[in-house]
């Protein structure tokens, strides 16, 4: 799908892989309608202007609530978005007795829960104009299971399946999948990963910066891909992870100590 005059929607647009996914857009002459949860923060509107944004529309959101899912697709109903990029994620991590219940509830309500929603609430639309893309921002923790990263993993593994399935639901309908299997990004998140896993597991360094990883991501929308996987080391043990499961057990296990 082409990007340039598409209206797209991007949750988490405020820092890390959204913004920079959203001045990737704005670059390539696109409609934005990025989804931040707090103020409107005036230097990234200048940002996305001066790249080039054909319009810009800013949506205050929470999305840790279903009301807070609702109330922005409210904003929407007359919007014909199509590309919906659900990229807002929090991280939870740690040894899974550690982790405080609030924290994982959240997380599953942003990562899972807003993801599911929005999709739901936008489909229609795509439907019937026979045109969108949904991009959802899974991990590599999808695949790649690593102690203290329990509670992480399952909301992204469950991003994975949930955008499998949606794949071929939507086949011959005009609106297409791209599932984000992502690695290592230098972001705020990736900082956070030390502290929560670096305690018990030796933690993969290899690591993107944001406006590489968005230059991937323009491709596989660019070339209609239905999956971003990493390459590089990443790659490596994904492929791994998911064909010679033993095998990624096994070293897993040897780089963790309780
Ligand atoms: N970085 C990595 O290594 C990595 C690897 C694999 C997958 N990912 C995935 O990539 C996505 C983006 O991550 P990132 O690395 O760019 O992280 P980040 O820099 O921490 O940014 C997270 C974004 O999500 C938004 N967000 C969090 N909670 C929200 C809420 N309740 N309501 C609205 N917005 C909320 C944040 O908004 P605020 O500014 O308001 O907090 C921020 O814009 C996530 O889904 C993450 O799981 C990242």
């Amino acid at each position: 799908m082409e990007i340039a005059n598409r209206h797209i929607l991007i949750t988490g647009a405020s820092r890390g892989i959204g913004r920079a996914f959203a001045k990737m857009c704005a670059e390539d002459k696109a409609n934005l309608h990025i989804v931040v949860r707090n103020a409107v923060d005036e230097d990234l509107i200048k940002e996305l202007e001066t790249a080039g944004a054909k319009s810009i529309n800013t949506l205050l959101a929470d999305l840790s609530s279903r009301q807070g899912v609702e109330q922005l697709l409210e904003q929407l109903k007359d919007t014909p978005i199509d590309i919906l990029f659900n990229n807002a994620g929090l991280l939870t991590g740690g040894l899974l007795e550690e982790q405080s219940l609030d924290d994982i509830y959240n997380m599953f309500q942003v990562n899972l829960n807003t993801t599911v929603h929005l999709t739901r609430g936008l489909l229609p639309g795509m439907l019937s104009r026979k045109r969108g893309k949904i991009i959802n921002n899974s991990s590599v923790a999808a695949y790649m299971h690593f102690p203290s990263a329990s509670t992480y993993a399952a909301s992204k593994a469950a991003v994975a399946a949930f955008t499998d399935c949606l794949r071929t639901e939507l086949r011959d309908t005009g609106v297409t999948t791209l599932l984000l299997i992502t690695p290592g990004i230098k972001t705020r998140m990736f900082k956070e990963i030390e502290d929560l896993y670096g305690k018990t597991f030796q933690i993969p360094t290899e690591a993107l910066s944001p406006a590489k990883y968005v230059q991937m991501i323009r491709e596989a929308i660019l070339h209609d891909l239905e999956v971003l996987e990493p390459s590089g080391l990443t790659g490596v043990g994904l492929k791994i992870a998911k064909y010679v499961k033993p095998l990624f057990d096994f070293e897993v296990a040897r780089r963790f100590k309780r």
